[in-house]
């Protein structure tokens, strides 16, 4: 089989060779899920931005495609969405063959250099061929720029009430709205966020949608902040609140993250999927992207997840999960064990997929260290702390981290999950983990780079405890 190298994931998305960041242009369409990507098929670092390309029938096995938009005289392509635009409404298509729109930014460095703020701007490229070929827009800019250096990530999306699009824009440090009948026109509606939220860095990436809460609408808003993640540098942070077509309000007050490890970034939903919110996130950050130890190609994405609502000790929360469809990657299951005991040690044969349901009610003090390592010495801890209420990750004994030092700090979440139980699910690819506690109401990833593979896993707690296992490893997607 083919991406075989040291590090290389193998049920994660990666591109075939180069770098990658962001997640773009998201769309379901014809039975297909397309992932577009930022892409800089040249090198391994951050570079002239391009549209990668495949397509997925479940979300788990991809194919990879040509590039599906390159740079142009308007600049080089940044991160954005793409819709159906299912009644033609920009007259790209026709109503039979309703075309692909993606909407992107343009970011032109030759401005940028000679000093002009108005470097970003907002461009479409269409298919009418279920996205294999892609034409820009004459038209382009759609949206031009008012003079603000950071305006870019444009998700659009049909907000059916209005009849309209609605266009959520990074814009510094704040969201800004803009709605359209067609696409090619844009009005601005509002702007959000200023005083709210996290704001250790810029805005990017944003993403609206609804989500359904025991039969009530919420609009849920996702914004991707770089740097000021609670682990450092780059992380995505979500508010929950309502949309009426012009303006996005919320009463929440705390700051809300998507995933509390230091590698799930830029993501956001795929569009034209009825009835969910799937989400992919780029499994990196921006503290260390570009020199991470791979070799010929940098970055994956995270497993895709389902996005929910539940309340969480009486306080709503946005829950992600990973997509059933990997679970068909599984190979022959290993026997169930349990774990029981008064000093609750166990030590196993680490596995790529690994799910703890534990049966008896957690002490106040409880700690329970989840321990992958090896025989080179290398570990990486995971642990619940009952006591101090933090879940924390520490891979700072992995061997290699010497090409950042911010890859050696201890990331920490705080433990808010319900109370009345306890099921852990842990995916571990080649260089990463997901850690997902109670189908996502907690979830950290996070990158790793050992020498050797962590194929040991010693699970212990200071407390007895009962605990059912499974475990198994998936087959190769490529
Ligand atoms: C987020 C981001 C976006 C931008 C893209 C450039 O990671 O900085 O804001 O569009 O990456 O590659």
């Amino acid at each position: 089989t083919r991406y075989q190298e040291k590090y290389r994931p193998q049920y994660h998305f990666t591109p075939p060779s180069g770098w990658m960041n962001d997640p773009n242009g998201m769309v379901y369409y014809a039975g297909e899920y397309h992932l577009f990507y930022q892409h800089n098929p040249d090198s391994t670092v951050w570079g002239p931005m391009h549209w990668g390309h495949a397509v997925s029938e479940d979300l788990v096995n991809w194919e990879h495609l040509p590039i599906a938009i390159y740079p142009d005289s308007l600049g080089t392509i940044f991160s954005g969405s793409a819709v159906l635009d299912q009644k033609n409404t920009s007259g790209l298509g026709t109503e039979n063959n309703p075309p692909l729109v993606a909407i992107y930014t343009y970011h032109n460095a030759e401005m940028e250099k000679a000093g002009s703020d108005k470097f970003q701007t907002q461009g479409i490229a269409y298919s009418i061929d279920s996205g294999r070929n892609w034409q820009k827009y004459e038209g382009n800019p759609v949206l031009k720029n008012p003079g603000i250096k950071d305006f870019r990530d444009p998700k659009v999306s049909w907000h059916s009430e209005s009849q309209k699009w609605i266009m959520s824009l990074a814009v510094k440090d704040k969201i800004s709205f803009y709605s359209s009948p067609d696409l090619l026109n844009w009005t601005f509606e509002s702007d959000f966020g200023q005083a709210l939220g996290a704001h250790g860095g810029v805005w990017e990436c944003p993403d609206l949608f609804p989500l359904d809460f025991a039969g009530e609408e919420k609009w849920i808003l996702l914004v991707s902040i770089n740097p000021g993640g609670p682990n450092g540098g780059s992380a995505t942070q979500y508010f929950i609140g309502d949309f009426d077509g012009k303006e996005f309000t919320t009463e929440q007050e705390e700051t809300l993250w998507v995933d509390y490890g230091t590698d799930n970034y830029a993501g956001v939903t795929w569009s034209n999927v009825n009835d969910k919110q799937l989400f992919l996130g780029w499994m990196s950050n921006w503290q260390y992207a570009n020199i991470v130890p791979t070799d010929n190609w940098r970055s994956a994405m995270t497993i895709a997840r389902e996005l929910s609502l539940s309340e969480i000790d009486g306080k709503l929360r946005l829950l992600n999960s990973p997509v059933e469809n990997y679970k068909n990657l599984l190979q022959k299951k290993s026997h169930n064990w349990e774990l029981i005991g008064q000093d609750s040690f166990l030590l196993q044969q680490a596995s790529e997929w690994t799910e703890f349901s534990f049966k008896n009610n957690r002490s106040d003090n409880q700690l329970i260290r989840f321990d992958f390592f090896n025989d080179e010495g290398e570990e990486l801890l995971f642990n619940l702390d009952f006591a101090e209420n933090i879940v924390s990750i520490d891979r700072s004994l992995i061997d290699n981290h010497s090409f950042s030092e911010k890859f050696k700090s201890v990331q920490k979440a705080p433990m808010n999950v319900s109370s009345d139980k306890l099921k852990i699910e842990i995916y571990k690819d080649a260089s990463s983990v997901e850690i997902f506690i109670n189908e996502g109401e907690l979830v950290m990833s996070a990158l790793y780079f050992s020498e050797k593979d962590l194929n040991r896993i010693r699970v212990t707690s200071n407390h007895s405890m009962t605990a059912d296992i499974q475990a198994a490893d998936f087959h190769s997607i490529w």
